[in-house]
C-alpha cells in the first residue's frame, strides 16, 4: 500500500486483487449465501461473473464513471448502497445484463437429453440424445445483437430495453431457460449488482497501468479470466463509513 499526497488529502492507493477485494465485502455476501443454504455452485458462477463485469468496466472508463454518477444521484455518499437501491440503478442493471451476455458464466448450460423422438427447426431428434446449448453463440450472433463482441450497457436502455435474462427471451439465456432452468438466478441477479454497486461507490477504481486489462478466458465448466485481475483502488467517501 502506498500513500499519496493529493491536494490537501492524504489518499491511500491500494493494489489488490478482486478476489481480496470481494473477501472484503464477504460478510456480506456470506450473509446472502448462508440466506438461501446453498455455498457450492452459486460463489464460484458468481465471483466470476463479478470479476468479468468489473474487467469490463475498468476497460470502458466512460461506463464506469456512469455508474458512479448515478450511484451518487440515488444514493448519495453519506451511506452505503443497499440491497433495497439496486431496483433505482438501471445503468448497474444494464451493465450487469451486458456482462452475462458477452461472458455467461456456465456457456454451455448442463446437457440436456431429449425424452422422446421429435423434430426442431426440420431436423430429426431421437429419444435419448444429447443436447449441449451454446450460449456463448447466441449471446455473440451479429444478427441480434449488433457489435456483439463490444461492451454496450446502453443497449438494454435502447434497442434491447425489453429483453431480460429470465428465460423468456431465447436471444439472452446466460441462465438457461424452462424447467431446468438455474435455480439461482434471483440470488445472482441480487448478489452481482449490489457487490459492483459496493466497489463501485466505495473506491474510485483504475487499471494499474494504462494497458487495457487482458480479458482472455480459460474455457471450463465455468468461463474463467485467464490472468488475475488486478486493480488501483482509492476510497471515495468519508473516512467513518469504512471503520
Ligand atoms: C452468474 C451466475 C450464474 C449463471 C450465469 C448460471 C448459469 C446456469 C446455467 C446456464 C445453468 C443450466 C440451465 C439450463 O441447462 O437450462 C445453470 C444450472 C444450475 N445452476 Fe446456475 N448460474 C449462476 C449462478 C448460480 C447460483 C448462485 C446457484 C446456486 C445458488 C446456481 C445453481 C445452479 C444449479 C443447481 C443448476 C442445475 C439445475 C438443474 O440442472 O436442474 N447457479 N446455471
Amino acid at each position: 500500500m502506498t500513500t499519496i499526497l493529493k491536494g490537501a488529502k492524504l489518499i491511500k492507493i491500494v493494489t489488490i486483487s478482486v478476489s481480496q477485494l470481494i473477501k472484503f465485502f464477504s460478510h456480506i455476501l456470506v450473509r446472502l449465501f448462508v440466506a438461501t443454504g446453498v455455498l457450492a455452485a452459486g460463489p464460484d458462477t458468481t465471483i466470476v461473473t463479478s470479476t468479468w463485469t468489473l474487467s469490463l468496466l475498468l476497460n470502458s472508463y466512460e461506463s464506469l464513471k456512469k455508474a458512479q454518477d448515478e450511484l451518487d444521484a440515488h444514493v448519495g455518499k453519506n451511506r452505503w448502497v443497499q440491497e433495497s437501491d439496486i431496483k433505482n440503478l438501471v445503468y448497474l442493471q444494464a451493465i450487469v445484463k451486458e456482462a452475462l451476455c458477452l461472458y455467461p458464466a456456465g456457456p454451455l448450460a448442463v446437457p440436456h437429453e431429449s425424452m422422446e423422438d421429435c423434430t426442431i427447426s426440420g431436423y430429426d431428434i431421437p429419444k435419448g440424445t444429447r443436447l449441449l446449448l451454446n450460449i456463448w453463440k447466441i449471446h455473440h450472433d451479429p444478427n441480434i445483437w449488433p457489435n456483439p463482441h463490444e461492451f454496450k450497457p446502453e443497449r438494454f436502455l435502447t434497442t434491447h430495453k425489453d429483453v431480460d435474462v429470465k428465460g423468456n427471451h431465447f436471444e439472452l439465456i446466460p441462465f438457461g431457460s424452462g424447467r431446468r432452468m438455474c435455480p439461482g438466478i434471483s440470488l445472482t441477479l441480487q448478489v452481482v449488482p449490489f457487490v459492483i454497486a459496493l466497489l463501485l461507490q466505495g473506491f474510485n477504481i483504475k487499471r494499474p497501468s494504462d494497458e487495457p486489462i487482458d480479458m482472455s478466458e480459460i474455457f471450463g465448466l465455468t468461463v474463467l479470466k485467464a490472468s488475475p485481475l488486478e486493480v488501483l483502488l482509492a476510497p471515495r467517501l468519508a473516512p467513518v463509513l469504512y471503520e
